[in-house]
């Protein structure tokens, strides 16, 4: 089991979403309900990710390797405040509204995803799992099954 290859499947499934979000908004008459929805799928594949993740990387950090948990999990916080404040203007209900915020504030969210998976994908090239104790691997072994 390498911590580091399902991370990065996870960021994979995540890319495409995102990809998806950056056809949506790249047509000049944006289908907000399917914007909508694949921002809904995206938060599904991300917050369940974001959660793997960190337990994944406390370990990664107790086996020795250099995680910058605080620098990560403050752009946890900051990319969760972005998807409250999207669901808040989804959730207002008023149409000018949500369309306002929806385009200017899902275009930084893609975009400061994709770059904090991009310094992930660093971070993690970092790491040799063949490195990793046998408790360790343990460990890993217990958090992924605890998130399938
Ligand atoms: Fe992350
Ligand atoms: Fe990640």
């Amino acid at each position: 089991m390498n911590p580091v290859i399902i991370l990065r499947k996870e960021h994979e499934a995540i890319e495409m979403e995102l990809s998806e979000l950056d056809f949506i908004m790249s047509e000049g008459d944006i289908n907000y309900s399917n914007l909508v929805h694949t921002f809904w799928k995206t938060c599904e594949l991300w917050d369940g990710h974001e959660k793997l993740e960190e337990d994944i990387f406390d370990v990664m950090k107790k086996e020795g390797f250099e995680i910058p948990i605080d620098a990560i999990l403050l752009e946890h916080k900051s990319l969760s405040g972005r998807v409250e404040s999207i669901t808040n203007a989804i959730n207002s209900g008023s149409d000018f509204e949500v369309r306002k915020v929806l385009a200017k504030e899902m275009r930084e969210f893609v975009d400061v995803l994709r770059v904090h998976m991009d310094r992930e994908d660093d971070v993690f090239s970092g790491v040799l799992v063949s490195e990793f104790s046998e408790e360790g691997l343990r460990e890993i072994k217990r958090i992924v099954g605890k998130y399938q």
